[in-house]
């Protein structure tokens, strides 16, 4: 099965050149790999900049809630048709670190969720729990993610035909410590049974051990954080998705 791998650059890199630069590696190397599908989500102002890539989907971090045809008064947000007009074709949203750093709720993510299925916008929704929980244990985990895909999905019913849902463990972003690919696989396994949709793995996923998550059938793909700010290091992931 063809594996999916999106790049999430977060606030990332600083200086616009840097982004497009990145943007063109990624696009020209990902072009050897057609069986893999490959989707960048640079920052916000970066978007633009890039030249229209030829073998990678251009995406956006997030979106707001309400897409307005003359617009709206809503300080500071973006809205979907804004991203499409700049040639954004998904969008990533939940991810944990709106969720703890911006206050970002379930019904807020929910709203979203709405918004782009009504708008038919392709999305990756993100889940995944804090370590507070997971030191419970795994059935702890379960719990905390299926409670949040309840109230994310709330109301909606064909969420699997436009997007997929990306697990990914707090305490695993960021910090080295990637799941275990057999417990990865079993809360993909379970995702897949609440919602029907395709799971992504995420969570300090590096070329290092991208194989052990990518050979698992239940896991569709990766959310790559860091390890997608170096094109040698990604383009090593891609290679590695196109032969699981
Ligand atoms: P890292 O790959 O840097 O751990 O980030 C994962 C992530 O949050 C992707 O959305």
């Amino acid at each position: 099965m063809s594996k999916l791998l999106i790049a999430n650059w977060k606030m990332n890199p600083l200086l616009s050149v840097d982004a497009v630069t990145l943007a063109n590696k990624i696009d020209v190397n990902a072009k050897k790999y057609k069986s893999v599908s490959v989707g960048i989500a640079p920052a916000f102002v970066h978007i633009p900049l890039i030249p229209k890539p030829k073998s990678v989907w251009m995406g956006a971090q997030d979106v707001f809630w309400e897409n307005p045809n003359d617009g709206g008064a809503f300080t500071g947000e973006v809205s979907l048709d804004m991203l499409r007009n700049i040639g954004a074709s998904f969008v990533i949203i939940g991810h944990s670190e709106r969720r703890k750093n911006l206050g970002e709720t379930d019904e807020m993510i929910n709203r979203k969720v709405k918004m782009l299925v009504k708008a038919k916008f392709y999305m990756v929704l993100c889940v995944g729990e804090p370590l507070s929980i997971r030191s419970k244990g795994f059935a702890a985990a379960k719990k905390y993610v299926a409670s949040q895909l309840k109230k994310d999905l709330k109301g909606v019913n064909n969420f699997h035909k436009l997007g997929v849902v990306a697990y990914e463990p707090i305490w695993a972003i960021g910090t080295g410590k990637s799941d275990n690919p057999e417990l990865a696989s079993e809360m993909a396994e379970y995702i897949k049974k609440l919602t029907g949709a395709d799971v992504l793995y995420g969570g300090s996923v590096t070329s290092k051990n991208a194989e052990s998550f990518l050979m698992k059938p239940s896991i569709n793909g990766a959310l790559v954080g860091g390890a997608s700010l170096n094109a040698q290091e990604f383009t090593k992931i891609i290679e590695i998705a196109s032969k699981v």
